[in-house]
């Protein structure tokens, strides 16, 4: 039998961490120790309080069903209460929020809810590859760059895009892979661009709670037209080290919700319940803007390991600065990021190569600060060792 995967399917680039994937793989094999500070997926346990919830709820035949494909009113209810606490935003929870299976999920499927074959999807360089992927080329459309360059913080340049035919815009701040942080001005920028250009905007929030200023990070919605041409999606994963439960949510527009709600309706049936109701808890634990301790003390963790790493690196001669937010740390390096990736791993050490952002990724390398800080400080002596280059 002929089986041939779909045109969409063969357009999706090269996946370029295949490669060292099996690197990484065969090095193993050898039993060689590797030390992994690639993935965004944190070491750090779910808070116990968290699995009390979690483990108590799934005993209840009440939650062990399916649920609404986008979500059981309570959820969309604790998610509405959050916003209203955390950013200020009100929302109806029957209209303007969706419980997701994981917000990549949702960054994924609302373009099957809006985007045309031969649309125009903006999609930042570097980015999450979701976008481009999962979200512009799997729905037939064309993701066209939007350039995060070092000199514009690592913001597009609102005034230089091209907004013709373009159909929708996706953006992420706090940013990864590269830690920078929207300030308003911008953000009330791109609303106007939104709405002068007709462009939805896709605004990916899944970092919020990670930042290490004094300043929490803002919701799209904070900002005045954005009900009418955003939709922001956020996520338990990295906030309460969640990953695994695949629990997040999209709020903002109710047409552009109810496009992704329809969209889900014929794809999934929610997370699981008992999962919302470990979620529902999570979130209460927010009395106002400010994280609570079982999240305020991950960043705390995370903002000591930055340092730990900012300043190995510095002692050994590649210079970078402590990323704003995220647990991501985006050093700039000469070569291509692929070939000190491999370099690294014959060291010891996995790093993401920026090139698997976007082309403008290249020159840099990602760390993720997912390990403790005494594996950062054998990864820094390795990296020392193998003698990389920065610029
Ligand atoms: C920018 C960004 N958005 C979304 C996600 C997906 O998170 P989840 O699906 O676990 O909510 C990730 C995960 O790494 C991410 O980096």
């Amino acid at each position: 039998m002929n089986i041939e995967l779909s045109e969409r399917l063969k357009q999706l680039p090269p996946y370029l961490f295949a490669e060292l994937e099996n690197r990484v793989a065969e090095i193993r094999a050898r039993n060689v120790e590797v030390l992994d500070l690639s993935i965004g997926d944190p070491d750090l346990p779910t808070p116990s309080e968290i699995l009390r919830v979690m483990e108590e709820s799934s005993k209840d035949q009440a939650n062990q069903g399916y649920s609404s494909s986008n979500g059981e009113p309570y959820f969309r209810e604790a998610v509405a209460e959050w916003y209203l606490k955390r950013f200020g935003v009100r929302l109806d929870p029957a209209r303007e929020a969706c419980a997701l299976i994981g917000s990549k999920e949702g960054v994924a499927n609302i373009a099957r809810a809006f985007v045309n074959p031969g649309d125009r999807v903006m999609v930042p360089d570097p980015s999450y590859p979701v976008y481009a992927n999962g979200g512009a080329i799997l729905t037939g459309g064309r993701p066209v760059k939007l350039p995060l360059l070092r000199e514009n913080g690592f913001l597009p340049d609102l005034d230089s895009i091209e907004a013709e035919g373009a159909k929708m815009m996706y953006l992420n701040y706090p940013n990864n892979p590269t830690g920078a942080v929207a300030d308003d001005d911008f953000l009330r920028r791109l609303i106007e661009f939104s709405l002068d250009n007709n462009v939805i905007v896709c605004y990916d929030n899944a970092y919020s709670e990670m930042v290490f200023g004094p300043e929490c990070a803002r919701s799209i919605l904070e900002f005045p037209g954005a009900m009418d041409c955003c939709i922001e999606f956020n996520s338990c994963s990295k906030t309460f080290n969640m990953t695994g439960s695949r629990i997040g949510f999209a709020v903002g527009s109710d047409r552009l919700i109810s496009g992704l709600a329809k969209v889900k309706s014929q794809i999934d049936s929610g997370p699981a319940p008992f999962i919302q109701r470990a979620a529902v808890f999570a979130l209460s634990q927010y009395k106002d803007r400010h994280p609570p301790e079982m999240v305020s003390r991950n960043i705390e963790i995370y903002r000591k390991r930055m340092d730990v790493l900012v300043k190995g690196l510095n002692e050994i001669g590649i210079p970078c600065e402590p990323s704003p937010a995220t647990f991501y740390l985006w050093v700039g390096v000469t070569g291509k990021s692929l070939d000190i990736a491999m370099r690294l791993l014959e060291a010891g050490v996995v790093i993401t190569p920026g090139i698997g952002f976007g082309e403008l990724g290249e020159g840099y390398i990602r760390f993720s600060l997912t390990k403790e800080e005494s594996i950062i400080r054998e990864v820094i002596s390795k990296i020392g060792a193998a003698g990389i280059s920065a610029r």
